[in-house]
C-alpha cells in the first residue's frame, strides 16, 4: 500500500466530547500516561488502560480507579495483549516505557522491547481494530544535537552503543516502525517528541532533574548538580504536555511533532530556582556529567503551533510548586 498523504497544513480539530469512543493507553499507571487517561476520562471517553508496573504506580490507577469508566488490566504489554476481540477501540497511545535515565542501566533491555515489541502488539492492534494510534517518542531521537534549539526535520546525533542508547535507538526504531505500519498497512499513526516533562505523579525518587531538586530541596538536602550545570533543559508542565499530546491526535499528519515548553534553563539557574521557589536551605553540589549527557535542549514548536491553537500556560513558578506540594501530599520515597 502506499503511503497515505492526510494533510499536514489542515488545522487541527478537537472534539468537543469523547462520550463513546474508547481510548486505550499503554502504560497508564505511569506519569504522563495516567494525567493523559484522566484527560480523557473527564472528556467521556472509555479508558483502558495496560501497565506491568515497572516503573509506574498503583497509586493512580487507584486514582483513575474512581471514574466509572476505566478499565485496567496488569500485562506486560511486549509479553501479550488481553483479548480484545469484542472490544471496540478508537485511539491507541503507546506511552509505556521507563523515561528515566537511572533506568537506562538498571533496565536496558526491557525498555529496547516495550518500544520494539511492545510498539509492535500495539500497531498490529491498530490495524487489526482500525484504530488511530500514536506513539511516544522522545527528544532524546536527537541524541546529544550539534543544531539548536531542535526542529523535527533534524535527524539527530545519538551515539548507538552509548549508556543512553537502550532509550535512544528503542524510540528511533519505534518511530520507524510506526511510520512503516502508515506506509505498509495504512494505518491511522500519530508521533509525538516529547521534551522534558514534570509535574504530579511523577516518583519523587524517578532520577530525573526536576523530581530530584523538588525532592532535594523538600529535605533541605544538597542539590546534585551534574558538571558545571551550564547543560540546558526545557521544562514542560504535564498539562500542557496532555494538551499538546490531544492537539496532535487531532491532528492531520502522520509524522513527527515536538512537543514541550520552549524556555529554556541552564540546570544550574533551574537548581537555583527551585532552591528560592520552595524556600529551601539547600545547597548546590557537582557531581561529575554522566557520559552523552546532552549539552543543550529546546524544541521548536512551529510545527504544531502552525496548525493548533498550542501555547504552553502554566509558568515554571506554578509548576514547581505544584509538583512539591503533590510530592509533600503523597510521601517523597517512592
Ligand atoms: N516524562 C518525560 O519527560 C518524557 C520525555 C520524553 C518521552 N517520554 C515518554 O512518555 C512516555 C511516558 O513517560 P513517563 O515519564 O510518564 O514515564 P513513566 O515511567 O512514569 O510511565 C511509563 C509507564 O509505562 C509502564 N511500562 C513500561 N514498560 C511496560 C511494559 N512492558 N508493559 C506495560 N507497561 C509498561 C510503566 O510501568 C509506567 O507506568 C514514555 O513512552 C516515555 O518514553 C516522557
Amino acid at each position: 500500500m502506499s503511503e497515505i498523504i492526510i494533510d499536514p497544513k489542515r488545522r487541527v480539530e478537537l472534539p468537543a466530547t469523547m462520550e463513546g469512543k474508547t481510548v486505550l493507553i499503554a502504560g497508564a499507571a505511569g506519569f504522563v500516561p495516567s494525567n493523559v487517561a484522566e484527560f480523557y476520562l473527564k472528556l467521556g471517553a472509555k479508558v483502558i488502560g495496560l501497565d506491568n508496573f515497572i516503573t509506574g504506580s498503583r497509586i493512580n490507577v487507584t486514582l483513575l480507579s474512581k471514574y466509572e469508566k476505566f478499565e485496567f488490566h496488569e500485562c506486560n504489554v511486549y509479553e501479550s495483549l488481553p483479548d480484545f476481540s469484542n472490544t471496540k477501540i478508537d485511539y491507541i497511545l503507546s506511552l509505556a516505557s521507563p523515561a528515566s535515565p537511572i533506568d537506562f542501566a538498571k533496565i536496558p533491555l526491557e525498555i529496547m522491547r516495550v518500544n520494539s515489541e511492545g510498539t509492535m502488539k500495539l500497531l498490529e492492534l491498530a490495524k487489526e481494530k482500525g484504530a488511530r494510534f500514536l506513539e511516544a517518542s522522545t527528544s532524546e531521537v536527537y541524541g546529544d544535537p550539534e543544531i539548536h534549539p531542535q526542529k523535527e526535520d533534524y535527524v539527530g546525533h545519538v551515539n548507538p552503543i552509548g549508556p543512553r542508547s537502550c532509550y535512544d535507538e528503542a524510540k528511533r526504531f519505534a518511530e520507524a516502525m510506526t511510520m512503516s505500519y502508515h506506509r505498509k498497512y495504512g494505518v491511522d499513526t500519530r508521533i509525538i517528541r516529547i521534551f522534558n516533562t514534570y509535574g504530579p505523579r511523577m516518583r519523587p525518587n524517578d532520577g530525573r532533574v526536576i523530581p530530584n531538586f523538588i525532592n532535594q530541596a523538600l529535605k533541605n538536602e544538597d542539590l546534585t548538580v551534574y558538571g558545571d550545570g551550564t547543560q540546558t533543559r526545557s521544562f514542560c508542565f504535564v498539562s500542557d504536555l496532555v494538551n499538546a499530546i490531544h492537539n496532535v491526535l487531532f491532528s492531520f499528519d502522520p509524522t513527527p511533532f515536538n512537543i514541550g515548553n520552549p524556555d529554556e534553563y541552564t540546570v544550574i539557574d533551574t537548581a537555583r530556582f527551585i532552591i528560592d521557589a520552595l524556600g529551601s536551605k539547600s545547597k548546590i553540589v557537582h557531581l561529575p556529567l554522566p557520559k552523552d549527557d546532552p549539552k543543550r535542549r529546546r524544541p521548536v514548536l512551529d510545527k504544531l503551533q502552525a496548525i493548533s491553537d498550542y501555547k504552553p500556560q502554566v509558568s515554571f513558578k506554578d509548576g514547581i510548586e505544584k509538583t512539591a506540594k503533590y510530592f509533600q501530599e503523597h510521601g517523597m520515597d517512592y
